[in-house]
C-alpha cells in the first residue's frame, strides 16, 4: 500500500453534519480497502466502493433536490463525472483489465479533498443555514419557499467549468 492511494482520516475532513461525516468515513475505509485488496479480491471490493459512491452521491443530490437547488448545479455535474469514469474502470476491469483500478483510486484520493473541501463543505452549510436536518431528511422550520432557495456558492466564477 502506498500513501498515494490512500487517504487518512483527519479534523479536515470533519464537515460538521454527522451523516455527511460518517459517510465520508466509510468512502474513505473503502478507498483504502480497494488498494490493500489482492489482486484476486481488487475488483469485488471496488465495485463495493463504487456502489456506495452511487449511494454517496445521491445522498447529497436527494437533499439538494430538497433544498430546490436545480440539477444543472456543478455539484451534480461532478458527481456525474467521477461516477462515469468509476464505472467504465468497473467495465474494463470486468473485460480483463483490472489495472485502471489502481488509477481510479489514485485520482479519487487527489479529488476527494478537493471536493469535501469545497462542494460538500458549502452543501453542508447551506442545509444548515436552510434548517434542513439530514438525520431526518425534514426541514426544521418547514421547506424553504422557492423564491429563497439561491444556489450555494460553489467556489467557481460564473461561466467556468467546476468539474
Ligand atoms: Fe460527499
Ligand atoms: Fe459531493
Amino acid at each position: 500500500m502506498t500513501a498515494a492511494n490512500t487517504l487518512s482520516w483527519n479534523d479536515a475532513f470533519v464537515l460538521g453534519d454527522a451523516r455527511t461525516d460518517h459517510t465520508h468515513q466509510e468512502f474513505i475505509d473503502l478507498v483504502n480497502a480497494t488498494t490493500a485488496a489482492a489482486p484476486e479480491k481488487k475488483l469485488a471490493v471496488y465495485q463495493e466502493l463504487l456502489a456506495h459512491t452511487v449511494e454517496h452521491f445521491a445522498q447529497e443530490e436527494r437533499w439538494m433536490t430538497a433544498c430546490g437547488i436545480p440539477a444543472d448545479f456543478c455539484h451534480f455535474g461532478q458527481h456525474n463525472s467521477v461516477l462515469e469514469v468509476m464505472k467504465e474502470v468497473e467495465r474494463r476491469a470486468l473485460a480483463g483489465e483490472p489495472a485502471y483500478i489502481g488509477s481510479m483510486i489514485e485520482a479519487l484520493v487527489e479529488w476527494f479533498p478537493m471536493h469535501a473541501s469545497s462542494m460538500d463543505t458549502g452543501l453542508v452549510t447551506y442545509l444548515q443555514e436552510k434548517g434542513f436536518d439530514t438525520a431526518t431528511e425534514t426541514f426544521k422550520d418547514g421547506a424553504p419557499a422557492a423564491t429563497e432557495a439561491a444556489v450555494p456558492s460553489c467556489g467557481h466564477e460564473p461561466g467556468h467549468s467546476c468539474t
